[in-house]
């Protein structure tokens, strides 16, 4: 017998989730333009498109009476300030568990420490958060960077982009721990990330083939990828279904399924039902699959 696990957190997060409704509901009532894509997954963006969603790459490109959605990424404190001050109609998408950074990034700027973040410099979520202090931030990706970098006698507030690794990052702090005196650490992974992560490993700690769905430029997507090549080699990221090999020489008795967070249902939805039928045998769904089908 085969058997498909689909990982109970596979796809879109609550921030994701709650961005891509807002915007559908606006998107119906007047016209809307994003800041950037509102989230990393073509497929989502296509269908924004299709509504006459339109992405511009700076409020300046805001079409006259439209209204500038901020996606869940965030932005800088001085593009909120520009959008402000230009009297340009918005509606800030910016996840709540981002936002939180931004405040703590902000807050402990004001206080003089130096702020640490600890993540991917060229992801559009650290580039804003490092905008509310005023792009002073030290940004790293791993502890190495870390090195000769900061004294005992430094006031460090450190805080993780939401998507970072979680054992990655506990190495940081532990080196920010002994490093400094009273370093201010927040926890700021966000917990679906977290669960997402641990899913992933367990599940392909188990199975013969994994597949991580989600868009190519998804960084979360591409962290559970990594994970999982760490414990199944037969590891598979794909965007859509249109990317699964025609078949596969592996043993595939037992296959995982997880998705990023910008992964939308439907997507997932159709992966699973192609694999069903690619395996040819008795396939049992995890209760997940039943919550997409709904
Ligand atoms: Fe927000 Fe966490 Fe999703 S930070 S956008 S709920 S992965």
């Amino acid at each position: 017998m085969c058997k498909i696990t689909v990982a109970k957190s596979a796809g879109f997060c609550f921030g994701v989730e709650r961005a891509v409704n807002e915007l559908m509901r606006i998107a119906k009532e007047k016209k809307t333009v994003t800041l950037g894509p509102i989230i990393h997954n073509g497929s989502v963006i296509e269908k924004f498109e299709s509504l006459g969603v339109k992405i511009v790459n700076s409020p300046d490109e805001t079409p006259k009476g439209a209204t500038l959605a901020i996606r869940t990424h965030g932005v800088k404190k001085s593009v909120i300030e520009k959008i402000k001050s230009e009297n340009i109609d918005f509606c800030d998408l910016t996840c709540p568990f981002v936002k939180k950074i931004h405040n703590i990034a902000s807050e402990y700027h004001e206080k003089g420490y130096k702020i640490i973040i600890a993540g991917d410099k060229h992801h559009p979520e650290v580039d804003g958060i490092n905008g509310w202090c005023d792009d002073s931030a030290l940004v790293i990706s791993d502890l190495s960077e870390l090195d000769g970098k900061i004294s005992p006698s430094d006031r460090v507030c450190l805080v993780a982009q939401t998507t970072m690794d979680k054992k990655n990052y506990e190495k940081i702090k532990k080196f920010v721990k002994i490093s400094c005196q009273n370093p201010i650490i927040f926890d700021t992974i966000c917990s679906a990330t977290e669960k997402r992560q641990k899913d992933a490993e367990e599940i392909s700690k188990t199975v013969d083939i994994m597949l991580v769905v989600g868009g190519r430029m998804s960084a979360n997507t591409k962290r559970l990828a990594d994970i999982s090549k760490k414990y199944c080699k037969n590891t598979f990221q794909i965007e859509t279904v249109r990317d699964l090999p025609l078949r596969f020489d592996i043993p595939k008795n037992k296959i995982g399924i997880t998705a990023g967070a910008s992964t939308p249902p439907w997507i997932i939805k159709e992966v699973v039902g192609e694999m069903e039928e690619m395996v040819n045998g008795e396939v049992s769904f995890a209760e997940v699959l039943k919550e997409h089908e709904k």
